[in-house]
């Protein structure tokens, strides 16, 4: 069994962010989001990983490499131009080969991990074509969404429908084996122009080979917006153990799950776990709340933060108090004393600023 992990498209939901990275890696409890994915498969005992990546390929390349940290073998697959999660199953053909796999969208996040999924798929004899995988949720417009039959079986699957039928979307995991192949050459583009994989599984229903729905317990999140990646980012703190191999001065106090890395410095402040402070990062005359995940070489100097996503060299110098933000890589945020009082901003295109 092989693994495709999808690491394209533009994550223009996720600007100015996205600009200057790729979606997939923007870092939730400091670690990017496709470490998870990519760990995830390895822990379901697949290996022989194949990775599409598009404008961001050299950024992906190098955070992933050959695999090797996670005893994976990586093959990269250059999607030129974002055409469609069924495009991706196209390009990757010979990498595929005619062996069955799992695919994961790399901005998607999953509690569970994949290795119950890839049993029941791998283990039944009367293994169906696909295997998808769907959550209840309360916007189901903004996914592909499945309507099934008394019995749990696929009846319809519709992308982002604007009435759907269901609340059942289709979370980034797919396993498929070989048929898929036939479905997505069969396929057209849909209305956004993109060879859509809810029409290719849509094919394979409509041809009559079996689709098998499971229902998700866990919780799954579809990072590629502020408020799931936020989301994602406290899930994923909850998660945490207490490490503390930075310095903390005896004036500072830390309550709850916390992890401060090596080389970083909390010093005269209080950090309100689950905090995780990454390392070379230095936290002065500051609070840090819940859900706060600072990267490295960060300083929060005279500042409250909570709730909120600092990625590398991020500056925050007398600020109230920041929370429900994510700031981007050597941003700088300061409360200056200088007259006449009023915000004064650069800021990149497609920012979002919310004043008191
Ligand atoms: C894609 C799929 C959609 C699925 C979603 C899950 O949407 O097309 O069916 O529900 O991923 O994250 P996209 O992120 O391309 O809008």
């Amino acid at each position: 069994m092989k693994g495709l992990i999808l690491a394209g498209g533009a994550g223009t939901r996720l600007r100015p962010i996205t600009y200057t990275s790729a979606k997939q890696l923007v870092p939730v409890a400091n670690t990017p989001i496709l470490f998870y994915g990519l760990q995830s498969m390895v822990d379901a005992g697949i290996t022989e990983i194949g990775i599409i990546v598009g404008d961001t390929a050299s950024e992906v390349r190098s955070a992933v490499g050959d695999g090797s940290r996670w005893g994976a073998f990586i093959t990269y697959i250059p999607q030129d131009e974002p055409l469609g999660l069924a495009h991706c199953v196209l390009i990757a053909r010979d990498f595929l080969g005619n062996d069955e796999f799992v695919m994961y969208l790399g901005d998607n996040l999953l509690e569970q991990d994949l290795s119950t999924f890839v049993r029941a798929f791998h283990d039944d004899p009367e293994r169906p074509a696909a295997q998808i995988l769907l959550k209840s949720v309360p916007d189901p417009h903004r996914f592909g969404v499945a309507e099934l039959d008394g019995s749990g079986d696929v009846l319809r699957l519709v992308e982002k429908p604007a009435e759907p039928a269901s609340d059942l979307a289709l979370v980034g995991v797919y396993l498929f084996d070989a048929t898929i192949h036939k479905a997505v050459r069969a396929i057209g583009p849909s209305a956004r122009g993109e060879l859509e994989i809810t029409d290719a599984v849509q094919w394979l229903v409509d041809n009559r080979f079996r689709v098998r729905a499971q229902l998700l317990d866990g919780w799954w999140i579809d990072t590629g917006k502020l408020t799931p990646l936020l989301e994602a980012n406290r899930l994923l703190l909850e998660r945490i153990e207490t490490r503390i191999e930075g310095e903390v001065d005896g004036s500072s106090t830390i309550d709850g799950r916390v992890i401060i890395e090596q080389g970083a410095q909390v010093i005269r402040s209080r950090i309100r776990g689950p905090v995780a402070i990454a390392a070379g990062s230095r936290i002065v005359d500051s609070y840090i709340g819940p859900y706060t995940a600072i990267g490295p070489d960060c300083e929060v100097d005279h500042s409250e933060v909570e709730h909120s996503v600092l990625l590398e060299r991020v500056k925050i110098t007398d600020v109230p108090r920041l929370q429900d933000s994510l700031i981007g890589r050597d941003a700088v945020v300061t409360r200056s004393q200088s007259r006449p009082k009023a915000l004064r901003l650069m800021v990149g295109d497609h920012s979002q600023i919310d004043v008191e």
